[in-house]
């Protein structure tokens, strides 16, 4: 085969072949990591009518890379709208059977044409890790792309360890005097939205993101209603837990589970308040979902979630609760704008 049978055309979440497009992320993830089930295929189609339809908070395209009717690869360009209007994020996949023919060098260039006509001038694209030496590394360094963030990937196998749960319990319970602690599953209570808000806001700025182009995101309860939404119509069930203190909401975690692979439960965001840091709210709120996770879908068998090695007091939380490495996740960067061009 030569590079020149694929043609690159534009495909939509609800066109036929999507379900095909989507079959490319199943194969290349189930080769990097067999034991766990891909993303649903719903995953990618409530994403894309997201990014395609009109009002959201990020717009996008996507693109299949087809020889003859098959889809071989697919691309995704999510460019944010309320911030990071700079941005575009790019998700890149070549299927399995038809690597190292140039197809991914091909979605590229058309993820740089497309990030040029929509104005963004830095790149980001993440590539996960189970292994070093893995083909994305290899081929974002090809291209010229900087790795600006390493992040280490958790899994806790469940259920935890009782007596290490306890322990972590107790020791936060006691920590937090004066906080209260409260659960949620899906919408968070109307008192607490402004305050989750803000929460995912600080999440922009305090959360490590190495040297990677961002700048703080811009959340309002009305964006949080909207991933809100999104996240059901994923058929993501969310538990939540947070502290409140004084009526605010100062702390907060989330667990996503979903209705097709409730086997592996994924870590949402965490965050304390800066000035409500030290009374290891951290540790209680994750505790308290990990309670909810067992009541609510006792079958789930793994939580994974991604730390930066320095981020020292949420490894610590993790550590403490049972996670163990298990890869790596790295993020990328590529500037394109005021004099550097793409490698
Ligand atoms: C990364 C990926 C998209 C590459 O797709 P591809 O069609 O094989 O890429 P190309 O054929 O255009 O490769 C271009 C160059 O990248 C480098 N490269 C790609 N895969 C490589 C590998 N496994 N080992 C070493 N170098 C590799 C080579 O320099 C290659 O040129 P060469 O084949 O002439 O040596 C594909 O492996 C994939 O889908 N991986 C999983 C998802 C992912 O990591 N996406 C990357 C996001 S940045």
């Amino acid at each position: 085969m030569t590079i020149s049978a694929v043609r690159l055309v534009g495909i939509g979440p609800d066109d036929p072949s999507f379900a095909q497009w989507c079959g490319v992320w199943a194969a290349a993830e189930l080769l990097d990591r067999p034991d766990e089930a891909p993303r649903p295929a719903p995953e990618h189609v409530v994403l894309g009518r997201e990014l395609v339809g009109p009002g959201g908070s990020r717009g996008g395209t996507h693109r299949a890379a087809l020889l003859g009717d098959d889809v071989v690869g697919a691309l995704r360009l999510i460019l944010p709208l309320r911030d990071n209007t700079t941005v575009a994020f790019v998700d890149l996949v070549v299927h399995p059977a038809h690597r190292r023919r140039g197809i991914g060098g091909e979605l590229l260039a058309e993820a740089l044409r497309l990030a040029a006509e929509a104005g963004r001038t830095e790149l980001i694209a993440e590539v996960d890790e189970p292994v070093t030496d893995t083909a994305g590394r290899a081929f974002a360094l090809r291209h010229g792309w900087t790795c600006d963030l390493l992040e280490t990937r958790r899994d806790l196998v469940l259920p935890p360890d009782e007596a290490q749960l306890a322990a972590v319990e107790a020791e936060a319970r006691q920590a937090s005097a004066g906080y209260e602690l409260v659960t949620w599953r899906g919408s968070v209570p109307d008192p607490l939205l402004d305050d989750r808000a803000l929460l995912e806001q600080r999440m922009s700025t305090d959360a490590p993101h190495g040297d990677l182009p961002v700048e703080e995101e811009r959340w309002d309860g009305r964006r949080v209603r909207e991933i809100e939404a999104m996240n059901a119509a994923r058929g993501r069930t969310v538990l939540a837990a947070g502290a409140v203190r004084d009526g605010r909401l100062v702390a907060f975690t989330e667990l996503h589970v979903s209705v097709s692979r409730p086997e592996h439960a994924r870590q949402g965001s965490t965050l304390v308040l800066r000035e409500h840091r030290g009374h290891r709210l951290g540790a209680l709120v994750k505790a308290a979902t990990l309670r909810d996770l067992a009541a609510a879908f006792p079958h789930t068998r793994r939580i994974t979630t991604y730390n930066a090695e320095d981020n020292l007091p949420m490894v610590a939380v993790n550590r403490a609760l049972g996670f163990e490495p298990a890869g790596h996740l790295s993020m990328w960067s590529l500037r394109v704008g005021a004099g550097s061009r793409p490698g």
